[in-house]
């Protein structure tokens, strides 16, 4: 943690418009919002709200970039050059962009800047290297004709982020929308549109021309439906609630759009009595309590064999009292608030919800403190299957321990959930560990770990989790249309 200085100083707050064509702008509305400092619920800065005028205004430049030369006919090579570019100017300003972004949104200086920026500078150098490696195929077609297939960027996409990794959602999305040669309307989360804004200045400034990358920060119902609604885009990436991405699918029947989601989680974590015990109790706890359990793929259910049962949630406990609540810019800190007072709320009102279902709540399940978002770290015992909270994603620091005796019982149980977007198995039998990774109806299976991710490893959800893959080789292909070509030779 040497780079950081204790406690970070709050950086200047430069963007604060909506970036159209290259130029900063405020809503054509004139209206702004305000995102605030979670910790301390003061307002940090006001943004430009921008609804469907700026979002008219925003494909319009994002459809004249698609088709002006400097973009459509850069060779792909130099494409992923000025890719790299943008990933070198966000690693030259690391400290900063971390600070800013531990700022908007609650979470730890030490995580922003050791794990979703390193991240997020990663997966753009991952894509660049992809801009010049995507090709067609030769096709042998019957009869005296040669054929081919042309991959071509997908059109002008349109980007709604959520808050939780505000800064690394946007490298998800760019990352491969870039390498394909796409042009980008983003609408950033209203809690935490800055890191984004500022990354629209690098781009620009690493020489993305004009027009390439736009973005509209504001309100899901006003700017965010516009993007979903506007004829104009071919594509929407979502990530969020399963219930919003519901209602983008219904709105983009319209125009037929293309669509991938990455939405929630109810994640199984399994412990094995075989299992590590040392290694099981940390990645459990990471796995969880992790970016304040504001995590899609969070492991929310732990089963728990009934012979470790008693020892694993003693020393859940124990870590949960030894764990530093704080200044999310105090390099000391391991758990900020959380992102606003909707969620603050949403999650109190599951820990009373836990405590009236009859789980035992061990530890925590209370406010820290009087001011900001803070929740104590929580955990409940005894929590069965039907029971609300292990069922509902709570998005918050609440860990649900429930008990299994065997494997057969345990599968039937994991899966019974609306989602599958992720799971882990904590056991040193190797043969236990591959039969759950086949049995388990998720997107990713970790083994031995938790939130293990990397940009060249497909991520996304079966079931109510989602549509489509990001990050690999997976996450470029909807970003890409396969046309074929057929010439006839003896014509
Ligand atoms: P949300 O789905 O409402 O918001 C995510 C993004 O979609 C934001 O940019 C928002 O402005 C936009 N949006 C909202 N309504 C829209 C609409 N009608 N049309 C177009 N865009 C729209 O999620 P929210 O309210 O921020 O969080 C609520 C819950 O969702 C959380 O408690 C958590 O359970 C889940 N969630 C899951 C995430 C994930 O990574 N899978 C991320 C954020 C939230
Ligand atoms: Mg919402």
């Amino acid at each position: 943690m040497a780079t950081i200085t204790h406690p970070v100083r709050r950086p200047q707050v430069r963007q604060t418009d909506c970036f159209i064509g290259g130029q900063w702008q405020p809503a054509q509305s004139g209206q702004t919002f305000a995102t605030l400092d979670p910790a301390t619920e003061e307002v940090i800065a006001e943004v430009a709200e921008g609804d469907a005028a700026d979002v008219e205004l925003a494909v319009r430049a994002a459809r004249e970039a698609l088709e002006r030369s400097d973009w459509s006919r850069l060779d792909a090579r130099d494409r992923g050059r000025l890719m790299y570019r943008l990933a070198d100017l966000i690693e030259e300003e690391i400290d900063e962009l971390a600070a800013l972004e531990s700022w908007d949104n609650g979470k730890p200086i030490r995580d922003a800047r050791h794990v979703d920026l390193p991240l997020v500078v990663d997966c753009l150098r991952y894509y660049a290297g992809y801009a010049d490696k995507i090709h067609g195929q030769t096709i042998p077609v019957r009869g005296n004709y040669f054929s081919y297939t042309r991959r071509e960027p997908v059109g002008v996409v349109g980007q709604i982020i959520p808050w939780n990794f505000p800064m690394l959602m946007v490298a998800w999305k760019w990352g491969p929308a870039l390498a394909a040669g796409c042009t980008i309307v983003m609408k950033p989360a209203e809690q935490t549109p800055l890191t984004c804004l500022r990354m629209a200045r690098l781009a620009q400034k690493a020489g993305i021309p004009d027009g390439v990358i736009n973005v509209v920060p504001g309100y899901g119902p006003t700017a965010g439906a516009a993007v979903v609604r506007h004829p104009g885009i071919d594509k929407v990436a979502f990530t969020g609630e399963h219930t919003t991405a519901q209602i983008i699918m219904r709105e983009a029947a319209t125009s037929l759009k293309r669509l991938t989601f990455e939405l929630g989680g109810k994640s199984p974590n399994i412990v094995f009595a075989d299992a590590d015990l040392d290694q099981a109790v940390r990645g459990a706890h990471f796995g969880l309590y992790f970016n304040q359990g504001q995590c899609c793929c969070a492991g929310s259910r732990v089963f728990v064999e009934e012979a470790i049962h008693d020892e694993f949630v003693e020393r859940i406990a124990a870590e949960n009292q030894r764990r530093r609540l704080g200044d999310p810019l105090s390099a000391e800190t391991e758990q900020g608030p959380q992102v606003d007072r909707a969620q603050f709320d949403k999650i109190m009102k599951y820990i009373d919800l836990g405590k009236q279902e009859g789980a035992v709540c061990v530890s925590g399940g209370k406010r820290f403190g009087d001011r900001g978002y803070f929740v104590e770290p929580t955990l409940f015992d005894g929590v069965t299957d039907e029971m609300r909270i292990a069922q509902d994603e709570i998005f918050g620091p609440v860990m649900s321990v429930l008990t299994f005796r065997d494997l057969d019982e345990l599968v039937p149980r994991a899966n019974k959930t609306i989602y599958g977007l992720a799971a882990a198995v904590w056991t040193r039998d190797i043969g236990k560990a591959h039969r759950l990774a086949r049995e388990i109806k998720a997107g990713t299976v970790w083994v031995n770990c938790y939130d293990v991710f990397d940009a060249a490893a497909p991520f996304g959800g079966f079931k109510m989790s989602g549509m489509g893959r990001e990050l690999g080789e997976e996450g470029l292909r909807p970003y890409l249309e396969t046309k074929t070509v057929t010439v006839a030779l003896d014509a």
